[in-house]
């Protein structure tokens, strides 16, 4: 039988058909959707606090206002994810549980600190850009779920991109001071962005099972080079230079070339050992701490209302 519903599976998969929730599944393909997904929620909800940190501080109402409804669109973002994973038997009180012990991880690059106005563009352009880079072939991810809250996530993200280089771009008709700001943001948050992707594709041990279950579409290196030829133009047009000497037009391959990310950094900070890693998981502890009273008190609520529909 199990080879029969396998048949079924790898046929559904062939065809580039979606497997729904109640689909017969491999077990190492719910596993590994569990992973990738609780990782991007994770990520989605540690990410709201570099840029939180603005919110206070925003130079104009219109800037707190933008900045207020991207935070709340990562909050959103976090909350279908999780409901994605819980289509695959996942609990989300257990995810973060695993999250705030160390046990799952969330994107390297949220472990960044963010001490300028201009930090809050540059994620917008960089890293968001990424996350679209990285998001828009997950529309297409083989397990149905999770591929349609991509779609509405990469219009947020889409805006959110918008968002951060409107403000670049504001920031670079400024003053001198405001332009040196802007480019110092740019050469703290290139690299990381680039590791965003992932280690490189031959130290990448999920890449190849993930790529024939169709659930990535795309290997690491692949998206990171689509990244940089995006960005590339667009960091003219802002005129501002990208902190890579080796960075250059490539006629031959039609693609830019560039330098090596420093892949030691990439793994210490993914082990825990980033600028602000610490910081953002006792955040994240300590807000799931405080919000224990509103989760008992939820559910005291509706066993009420069980038990009055049961009388
Ligand atoms: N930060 C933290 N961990 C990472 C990163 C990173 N930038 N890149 C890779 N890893 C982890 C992987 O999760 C994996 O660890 P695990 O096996 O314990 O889960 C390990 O490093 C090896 O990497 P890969 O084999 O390449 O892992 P995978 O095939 O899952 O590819 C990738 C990693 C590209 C991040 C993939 O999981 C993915 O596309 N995820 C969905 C997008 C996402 O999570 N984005 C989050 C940031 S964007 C945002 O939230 C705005």
């Amino acid at each position: 039988a199990e080879s029969r519903l396998q048949a079924g599976f790898d046929a559904t998969i062939g065809k580039d058909q979606r497997i729904e929730p109640r689909d017969w599944m491999p077990e190492g393909y719910r596993r590994t959707l569990v992973r990738q997904i609780a990782q991007h929620a994770h990520s989605e909800i540690i990410g709201m606090q570099p840029e939180g940190e603005w919110i206070t501080r925003a130079p104009s109402l219109r800037r707190k206002a933008i900045l207020f409804a991207k935070v709340q669109d990562e909050a959103g973002h976090g909350l279908y994810l999780y409901s994605a994973a819980e289509t695959l038997g996942a609990d989300r009180a257990d995810l973060t549980e695993r999250l705030i012990s160390g046990r799952q991880k969330y994107s390297s690059i949220f472990n960044y600190p963010t001490p300028t106005f201009a930090d809050v563009g540059v994620i917008g352009w960089f890293v968001d850009g990424a996350a679209i880079c990285n998001q828009v072939p997950l529309c297409r991810s083989s397990y149905g779920p999770y591929a349609r809250a991509m779609v509405r996530i990469c219009k947020e993200e889409s805006f959110h991109q918008r968002q951060g280089y409107e403000l670049l771009l504001t920031m670079m008709r400024g003053t001198q001071a405001q332009r040196a700001m802007v480019q110092d943001a740019v050469d703290r948050w290139w690299w990381p962005s680039l590791m965003m992707f992932g280690p490189p594709d031959g130290d990448s041990p999920n890449s190849a099972a993930s790529m024939a279950w169709k659930i990535k579409r795309h290997t690491n290196d692949e998206l990171r080079q689509r990244f940089v030829d995006m960005t590339v133009p667009q960091a003219e047009k802002l005129g501002v230079t990208l902190p890579d000497p080796q960075l250059r037009w490539n006629e031959k391959r039609g693609r830019h070339d560039f330098g090596t990310p420093d892949w030691s950094e990439l793994k210490r900070v993914i082990a825990g050992d980033g600028p602000c890693n610490d910081e953002r998981v006792a955040r994240r502890t300590a807000a799931h701490e405080d919000g224990a009273w509103v989760r008992e008190a939820a559910a005291a609520h509706a066993a009420k209302q069980a038990a009055r529909a049961q009388a």
